[in-house]
Formats: C-alpha cells, sequence, structure tokens
C-alpha cells in the first residue's frame, strides 16, 4: 500500500519519525506491505515544502539540522511553497484526485489551555479526507468528542498512542485488546519529570540538578512548568478519561498539583514513615460523570506505583471483567514516541487493506 505522508512538524519527534521510517522501510514493506511516501514536510521555523511526487527526505533532515529552510525542496508546479503546516494541509488536500490514500503525522507543540494547533491541524486533515496519527496531546485532551465524531463521519482514523507513555501501548492495548470489557477508572503515574524529580529528592538530591537532567535529556517540556505544576499529567489524564470513561474533559477542568523545591521535606517524610510521595493521575466514573485529579499523595511502599523510580511510568487499569490491569513503562524517550507514531501508521494501513474492520477511532 502506497501511503503518502505529511508530516506537519519537524522538531526533535517528527524528524525521529522520519529517520525511523528510514530505518524500518524494508520491514515495513515486508511485513505491512507498507510504502510510506512524504510529500510535504511543515516546520515552525524552517518553512515548508510540498513535492507530491515524494520529497527527499534526508535532504530535509539534513537541511533542518543545519538551520537551513526547506522551500528549495517545495515542487513549485504545486504554487509557491506553504506558509504553515494548516495551508500545506489544505494545498495538499486541493491537489489531490482521491488516489493515493493520505497521512497527517501530526507532531507540533502543545498549548495546554486549547490543545492549539494541533487542534486545528487534526481538524483541517480529517476534513480534507486524511487519517491523522499524532504524539500530540493536545487534540484528544481538549477536542476529542469533536475530532472522532469527524473522523467517524469521514471514514478516517484519528490515532495517537503517543500521548501516553510514549511508544507503550496504552490506547492499542484497550482498543485491539480488550474488547467488550469496560473500563472503570485508572490510575498511574504519568509523568516521567516529575517522578525522576520526586526519586532524586528521596535520594537527598537537589531539586534543580535533577530538573536540569530531564531538560538535558530532552524530556521536560520545552517550558518545564507543564511537568512541575501538573499540567501535562492533567492533559494525559485528560486524554485517558475522555478516550476510556467517555468523559468531557479538558485539562483545565482537571484539579492539579505538583512538585517544587519544597516538596523534598514531604518525600523525605513520607520515605521515613515507610511510604513514598507520588504525582498520581487517576479519574473514575461515579454515576453519570467522571471524577479526574492529578494529586499528590503519599502510598505504601508495596503499591505499584510506590515502586516507580526515576523514569518508570506505569498505569493501572480499573476494569469489569479483568479485575485491575496494570502496564509499565521502564523508561522512555524520543525513539519510543517516533514508534507510536509508527505504530499508528501500521495500524491506518491494516485499516486501509481490511476496510470496516480496523481502528476507526479510539471508541470501543
Ligand atoms: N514531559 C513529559 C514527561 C514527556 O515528563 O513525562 C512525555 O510526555
Amino acid at each position: 500500500v502506497l501511503v503518502d505522508l505529511l508530516l506537519v512538524g519537524f522538531g526533535h519527534v517528527g524528524r525521529r519519525f522520519a529517520r525511523l521510517l528510514e530505518e524500518r522501510r524494508a520491514a515495513l514493506a515486508r511485513t505491512e506491505a507498507l510504502e510510506p511516501r512524504v510529500v510535504g514536510v511543515a516546520t515552525r521555523r524552517h518553512g515548508a515544502a510540498l513535492a507530491p511526487a515524494g520529497l527527499d527526505l534526508k535532504e530535509a533532515l539534513a537541511r533542518v539540522e543545519a538551520g537551513r529552510r526547506l522551500e528549495d525542496l517545495h515542487d513549485e508546479t504545486t504554487g509557491p511553497a506553504p506558509m504553515s503546516g494548516l495551508d500545506l494541509i489544505h494545498r495538499c488536500a486541493q491537489g489531490r484526485g482521491g488516489e493515493a490514500p493520505w497521512v497527517v503525522v501530526e507532531t507540533t507543540w502543545l498549548d495546554v489551555q486549547t490543545g492549539g494547533p494541533a487542534v486545528a491541524h487534526v481538524r483541517a486533515a480529517l476534513a480534507s479526507g486524511a487519517h491523522v496519527v499524532t504524539a500530540n496531546k493536545g487534540p484528544v485532551a481538549v477536542a476529542y468528542r469533536e475530532l472522532r465524531a469527524l473522523a467517524e463521519a469521514r471514514d478516517r482514523a484519528f490515532l495517537f498512542e503517543g500521548a501516553v507513555m510514549d511508544g507503550v501501548p496504552v490506547f492499542n492495548l484497550v482498543r485491539e485488546t480488550l474488547p467488550g470489557v469496560e473500563i472503570r477508572g485508572f490510575r498511574g503515574v504519568i509523568n516521567a519529570t516529575t517522578n525522576y524529580i520526586l526519586t532524586a529528592l528521596e535520594e537527598g538530591q537537589p531539586f534543580e540538578r535533577a530538573l536540569a537532567d530531564m531538560q538535558a535529556a530532552g524530556i521536560a517540556e520545552a517550558d518545564p512548568s507543564l511537568d512541575l505544576d501538573g499540567w501535562d499529567a492533567a492533559a494525559k489524564t485528560a486524554a485517558l478519561a475522555n478516550v476510556w470513561l467517555d468523559a468531557d474533559l479538558t485539562p483545565a477542568r482537571i484539579a492539579r498539583a505538583g512538585i517544587a523545591p519544597a516538596t523534598a521535606a514531604e518525600a523525605r517524610a513520607a520515605l521515613a514513615g515507610g511510604e513514598r510521595l507520588r504525582l498520581v493521575a487517576r479519574a473514575a466514573r461515579r454515576g453519570p460523570t467522571v471524577e479526574a485529579e492529578v494529586a499528590l499523595i503519599r502510598l505504601p511502599a508495596d503499591d505499584l506505583l510506590a515502586g516507580l523510580r526515576g523514569l518508570a511510568n506505569a498505569l493501572v487499569i480499573e476494569t469489569d471483567l479483568l479485575g485491575e490491569v496494570a502496564i509499565v513503562q521502564m523508561g522512555g524517550g524520543l525513539t519510543q514516541t517516533a514508534y507510536a507514531l509508527l505504530s499508528d501508521l501500521v495500524a491506518v494501513t491494516r485499516r486501509l487493506r481490511a476496510p470496516g474492520r480496523a481502528p476507526r477511532g479510539q471508541s470501543p
């Protein structure tokens, strides 16, 4: 299956995905009969290019990493170079005659309040007939119902495995392997930066140094207050609750806690009492409503979440038929997030081969 891709966002995640596509090209052809062709790239600071016959991806990577712009790779027979990600999506849609399927791979930055600009990209892409895979938390945390309805109306996939716990299958686990199971709630440690810092504080290490480690590793958000103040965890909680519990939440509507240098004393006190201080995200259905929060709480040492150290994350899912099911991520990073996009792309491809059977969105 020849699948055209538009890369909207070409930062660390987008570029790692581009490289992963090349690294796995032969295997994807062999095992999935998938032949991806990148036909457009839009960046925040290095311009954009559209080339319907296929774009030189290696050259695009080299240019952006050398601080150069992409316009030279643009095919001018399609008109002037696109001005933005949104423009690229619209221009690509105009030039297509309903032939090869196309997928918008969305990896732009996150505005946790509005979900933008990713929400606008996803909306435009689905409305234009593209399938969408994104590693961005914004669309699913802020506008899931609208985007799911749009995807269903247009018979397109809207997948976002990378929004929570990178490439570890969280949404896929439920969608693909737990048919007919009702999810009643979940709790988890789903922000790596704060868990790493809390572990460091327990060991008596300074807050600032632990935070600097996370920034140097590229794991903290560009604005680390999003991690420290619980926004990232709240966005992930909203995403999970919207998909699994049919909530209609946004990050701003979730009660939030965070950590600060003064948390050190609390973390040490918990440890001295045989407990562990953890930033826990939780949500549960209560009658017609869904209650969700991000809270800094003491856990008994034998709780699975208490045992998570450093970068480890985990989710405990409460189900009706299987009791509690847990999934643990020992540590994440760029390759894992890029893999989430790749696994979503494969899910789209399988759906194209077996229409009507593969994932439509994330609704059960
Ligand atoms: N800043 C996030 C974290 C990155 O620390 O978990 C992964 O979503």
